[in-house]
């Protein structure tokens, strides 16, 4: 875990020492998920084919800028609390716990399961924390909820996408 640097910048903070770096853990653990999620959507947006290409397309790039915007939240309110942020490509490789995608071209429809499957565990995980995260900082925790509330939007709108009447 990153240091804690506030101490050293002004002497205190309004959240104990130990609540920063438990609540730290989680916005990291979430940070790399928002990035790789972001990152998977790109990958999505370049290389689907078929006859719902252009929709698919271009969502899969309001999802790259959603997933990136809420990273920016995330990492920022790491570095609130005090705690370095990791965004580095080894680091989310090492720790992201979102599935590759496969290699080369991939389907509309496959798509659409792809990164459901992708939003669904990111939002869980993320649902996950919200309970120590109300525990040891409401600040933290509201903020993790507005970007559930963003990954939720996300999904509904990918799955309605799918969906037959
Ligand atoms: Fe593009």
């Amino acid at each position: 875990m990153a240091d804690i640097e506030a101490e050293k910048l002004h002497g205190s903070h309004p959240v104990a020492t130990d609540a920063r770096l438990a609540v730290g853990e989680q916005l990291q653990e979430l940070l790399v998920d928002l990035v790789d999620l972001s990152l998977q959507a790109k990958q999505a947006h370049w290389n689907v084919i078929g006859g719902r290409f252009r929709s698919i397309h271009e969502q899969m790039d309001e999802l790259t800028d959603a997933a990136r915007d809420w990273s920016e939240l995330v990492a920022e309110r790491l570095l609130a609390l005090g705690v370095a942020a990791d965004g580095r490509a080894a680091t989310v490789a090492r720790d992201s716990q979102l599935p590759s995608l496969p290699e080369g071209r991939i389907e509309d429809h496959r798509v659409i399961e792809l990164m459901v499957e992708r939003l669904l565990e990111t939002v869980r995980r993320a649902r996950r924390r919200l309970g120590e995260l109300g525990e040891r900082d409401p600040v933290s925790q509201d903020l993790v909820i507005e970007v559930i509330a963003g990954l939720e939007k996300q999904l509904w709108m990918l799955q309605a996408t799918a969906s037959r009447p």
